[in-house]
């Protein structure tokens, strides 16, 4: 487990030197938050909207987001800043982790990296407080919020 956690951190540290690397022929650096969120980070928007309707390849956006979507509070309308969300190989928290995205200060996340693996992954949501949640079924998509607060209920987490 801790393994693990170390390793997947060494992975996000090592995907964070390429981003910069790759940007840094860019006359300016880009701010930290362009290509993933961050807890505190502030530059997303559009709460509970379908992010990729905007943000995918045929789009005009400047960015396209692989994995995006918004989080709130059990009251399911104010956002939940600042948690985090690990997406596992196998359901409730259980196997190995993939990977892990952090959630900005208005309660949204967004990457342009490719974090999941093309079969899915089981997201589990750890809020602020300590309360976690588990999706029981595979996200075969990215894009959280085409079902979450579609056809589902809002993501949320205290
Ligand atoms: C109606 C279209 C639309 C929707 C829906 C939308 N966005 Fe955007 N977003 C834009 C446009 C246009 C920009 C300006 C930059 C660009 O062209 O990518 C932008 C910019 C951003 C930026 C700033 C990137 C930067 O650092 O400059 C973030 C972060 C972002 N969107 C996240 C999201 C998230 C997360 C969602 C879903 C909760 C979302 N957006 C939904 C159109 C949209
Ligand atoms: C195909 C529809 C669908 C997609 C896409 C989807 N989910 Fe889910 N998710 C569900 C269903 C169904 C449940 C279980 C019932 C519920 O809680 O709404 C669920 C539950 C959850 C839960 C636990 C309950 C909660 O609200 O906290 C989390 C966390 C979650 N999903 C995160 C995500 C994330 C992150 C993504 C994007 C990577 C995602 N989901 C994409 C359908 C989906």
């Amino acid at each position: 487990m801790t393994m693990k956690k170390t390793r997947s951190l060494f992975t996000l540290l090592a995907v964070g030197i390429m981003i910069w690397e790759g940007c840094s022929k860019k006359e300016e650096p880009p701010p930290s938050t362009e290509g993933y969120s961050v807890n505190g980070g502030t530059t997303s928007h559009k709460n509970g909207s379908i992010c990729m309707d905007c943000h995918n390849a045929s789009a005009t956006t400047t960015y396209q987001w692989v994995v995006a979507g918004s989080v709130y509070k059990p009251d399911q309308t104010t956002p939940a800043p600042n948690g985090i969300l690990f997406f596992w190989t196998k359901a409730n928290g259980t196997g190995d982790i993939i990977s892990t995205l952090e959630i900005d200060a208005n309660g949204n996340f967004f990457t342009n990296v490719s974090i999941l693996p093309g079969l899915g992954a089981y997201p589990q949501l750890r809020g602020v407080s300590g309360d976690v949640k588990n999706m029981p079924v595979l996200a075969t998509t990215g894009n959280c919020n085409s079902c979450h607060g579609v056809t589902d209920d809002p993501i949320w987490v205290n």
